[in-house]
């Protein structure tokens, strides 16, 4: 099992390039189960999540291959198998996602439940009631959800709450239903914005995306389409977030600063200096860093996946703050490493406080999660001496060749297998 080895304290300076969005990547690939034609995606993450959704469509009839830096998607062999296995699904939960493509293209899908997983229950009972709403019938049966329905029709639904891959889920369902579907409270994260774009130029018919009602004109079917995935807000967050703690100096490349905003308003009231340059967003810092209580929303609010990094930044800050998350329910399993390397944190349920500014020492720890892996070597690049960062296949889950650019950035970061 690969690790990373850091030796601290670093200063990051440099520029960094954002990868594109895995989180946008993954609808992107999905909606390839909604046409017969071929789906010719720009900048997709070379990361292990994608991976594996290219393993499970390739189970479910459709090839990929990557041309440069576009990814090609078209029917491979007989689309016969519905069917998205527990192996498969139990690696990633976003596995999900093709419920309502196959539903809506096939009239059948059968999807193993994803399960628990490390940051909370995450149930899908949004996605399923919203399929139901557009017609389908649905039955969970020895841990698969099995759905069906000969061809779906348009309905108003109501999300009970904001949740991302639920509102894709169903708005790939809904533009292959027939007539009028009107999704409120949906997710309004930039990356659902990214699918609609890709379906709309597939010849969906889609109003709204980005805001709390979406609707959707069903169509009769959808076609080839070329798209560009947007950058990756979270990994190019976690760079700026890096430049801010190592008292750096970093530009990034190809963001949309507006998709980070919440994070940059921060940072700023941290004390870091952030400007949009010509070549992408420059955050700097000089002075003490200042400590500022945070509370995690849905989008357009602070986003949970910054949540674990934004705390080692906290406590290198001068005085006390808190963080409150409240989007998962147990998304601090990083906090009990931090405390390993001498972060002076306290937990209570959804509130962590934290006293700064705590000097780190290098340690071996241990990543539980995708974003605490990001967060742990952060820490290790602060820390005096050597952090030796395990489970790193967290980590290559979604940040593409991330020891690279941060070695680019003159961190003392090695991949150790
Ligand atoms: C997506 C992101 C993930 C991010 C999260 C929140 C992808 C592939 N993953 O995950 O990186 O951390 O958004 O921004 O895009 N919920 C229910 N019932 C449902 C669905 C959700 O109760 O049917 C709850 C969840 O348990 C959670 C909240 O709603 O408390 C938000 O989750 P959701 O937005 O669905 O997260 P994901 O789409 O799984």
């Amino acid at each position: 099992m690969d690790r990373f080895h850091i030796v601290g304290p670093n200063r990051l300076k440099g520029t960094v390039q954002a990868s594109g969005a895995k989180n946008a990547a993954l609808p992107a690939l999905a909606a390839s189960l909604l046409t017969d034609e071929p789906l010719y995606l720009d900048r997709v993450p070379q990361v292990r999540d994608i991976r594996t959704l290219r393993r499970l469509l390739e189970h479910l009839g459709v090839g990929s291959k990557q041309n440069g830096s576009v990814l090609e998607l078209a029917p491979a062999g007989e689309a016969s198998l519905d069917e998205a296995p527990y192996d498969l699904v139990k690696t990633m939960r976003a596995s999900v996602l093709v419920l309502g493509p196959l539903l809506a293209r096939r009239g059948h899908a059968r999807v193993s439940l994803p399960g628990g997983c490390a940051i909370g229950v995450r149930p899908i009972d949004q996605h399923l009631a919203g399929l139901e709403a557009l017609g389908a019938k649905v039955r969970l049966e020895h841990g698969y959800v099995e759905v069906q329905s000969r061809r779906l029709t348009g309905s108003r639904f109501r999300f009970a709450m904001p949740t991302v891959t639920g509102t894709e889920n169903v708005l790939m369902a809904a533009v292959l239903a027939q007539g009028t579907t009107i999704l409120e409270n949906c997710a309004r994260e930039p990356e659902v914005v990214d699918l609609a774009r890709l379906l709309s130029s597939m010849g969906a018919q889609i109003e709204g995306a980005g805001n709390e009602t979406i609707e959707i004109q069903g169509v009769d079917r959808l076609g080839s389409a070329r798209h560009t995935i947007i950058a990756d807000r979270i990994e190019g967050g976690t760079y700026l977030t890096a430049a801010a703690l190592t008292g750096g100096d970093v530009v990034l490349e190809g963001a949309n600063p507006a998709d980070l905003a919440p994070l940059l308003e921060k940072l700023v009231e941290n004390g870091a200096e952030v400007s949009e340059t010509a070549q992408g967003i420059r955050v700097a810092r000089t002075g003490a860093l200042k400590p500022r209580d945070l509370l995690t929303s849905p989008h357009p609010g602070f986003p949970t996946d910054l949540q674990a990094q934004y705390m080692v930044l906290m406590t290198q800050a001068e005085g006390k703050s808190t963080i409150c998350e409240t989007v998962f329910e147990n998304r601090f399993q990083h906090a009990p490493e931090l405390m390993r390397m001498g972060a002076d944190i306290q937990i209570d349920t959804s509130y962590a406080r934290i006293s700064g500014p705590a000097p780190l020492s290098g340690a071996h720890v241990m990543a539980t999660d995708l974003r605490a892996s990001a967060c742990l070597v952060l820490a290790g690049l602060v820390a005096q001496g050597e952090t030796v960062v395990q489970r790193i296949y967290h980590l290559d889950r979604g940040y593409e060749g991330m020891e690279l650019k941060l070695q680019a950035l003159g961190a003392r970061v090695e991949r150790v297998s």
